[in-house]
This record gives structure tokens, C-alpha cells and sequence, in this order.
């Protein structure tokens, strides 16, 4: 069964929309087989976010990511990575279909809720980073 790493990033946490991400995940049929909170380390997110680290967002992406406690997560399932990227949206929660997550709930560029693994690459590196503290 395919993997994804999924964030629900410290804006979702902090705007109590954790159940009705999470709720997304499952009404899809889509299994969460681990799960944890944590407040993220840089030296974390420098990895997480490595093919960024040139763009000027970054700096403000690594405040906004240390900012407050997030959820972890391993979601599996058929095709699961490219499931849970259409669930999630654009990039962008302006340019993201209604009925996304970030389509309905998200209103800024940086701040956009959620975070999932683009390939089965970055998703085997990701989940070593968030659950095997590589
Ligand atoms: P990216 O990997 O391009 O998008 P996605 O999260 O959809 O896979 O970018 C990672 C995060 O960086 C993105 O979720 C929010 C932030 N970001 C900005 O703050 N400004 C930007 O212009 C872009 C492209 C991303």
C-alpha cells in the first residue's frame, strides 16, 4: 500500500480545524496508520523544506512552520500521494478549488494548512524525517 507524509501545519492546529482535516483523510476511506503532535525543530524543516531553502519565502515559511505545534501523520492507501495532493488543493488557497481543503478552508500563500509528500521520493524521505528522525 502507498505512503504519504501529511502535515496538518500550526495554523490548522491553531484554528481547531484538526477533526475536520483528519475527517477528510477517513470519509475518503484513507487509513492514518501513525499520528503524532509536535512542535517542530528548524534544523526539521531545513530538511523537510531542503529544494527551498533559495527562495525568499523561506525564512518566513521556517517562522510560520516553528510557530506553534502541528500534526504529523501516515496516511495510506491506493495512490494515496496524488489522492491526498487533489484533497489538499493549490498551493496557493486562492487559486484552490472549493471543496479542497485549502479551497475552503485556507486564505494565505504561506499559511495554507497542510502539507503532503509530491512522490513516492519525497514521501519515503519525509516520513524518515518526521517519524525516524533521520
Ligand atoms: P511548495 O512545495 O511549492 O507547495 P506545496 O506545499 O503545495 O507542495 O511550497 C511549500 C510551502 O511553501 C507552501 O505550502 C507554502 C510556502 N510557499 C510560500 O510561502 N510562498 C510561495 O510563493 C510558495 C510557492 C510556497
Amino acid at each position: 500500500m502507498e505512503k504519504t507524509l501529511v502535515l496538518i501545519k500550526p495554523d490548522g492546529v491553531k484554528r481547531k480545524l484538526i477533526g475536520k482535516i483528519i475527517d477528510r483523510y477517513e470519509q475518503k476511506g484513507l487509513t492514518i496508520s501513525n499520528m503524532k503532535m509536535t512542535k517542530a525543530s528548524r534544523s526539521t524543516l531545513e530538511k523537510h523544506y531542503e529544494d527551498l531553502k533559495d527562495k525568499d519565502f523561506f525564512e518566513d515559511l521556517i517562522n510560520y512552520m516553528t510557530s506553534g505545534p502541528l500534526i504529523a501523520m501516515i496516511i495510506e492507501g491506493s495512490n494515496v500521494i496524488s489522492s491526498v495532493r487533489k484533497m489538499h488543493g493549490n498551493t496557493n488557497p486562492i487559486d484552490a478549488e472549493m471543496g479542497t481543503i485549502r479551497g475552503d478552508f485556507g486564505n494565505s500563500k504561506t499559511e495554507n494548512l497542510v502539507h503532503a509528500s509530491d512522490s513516492k521520493s519525497h514521501a519515503l524521505k519525509e516520513i524518515s524525517i518526521w517519524f525516524n528522525n533521520l
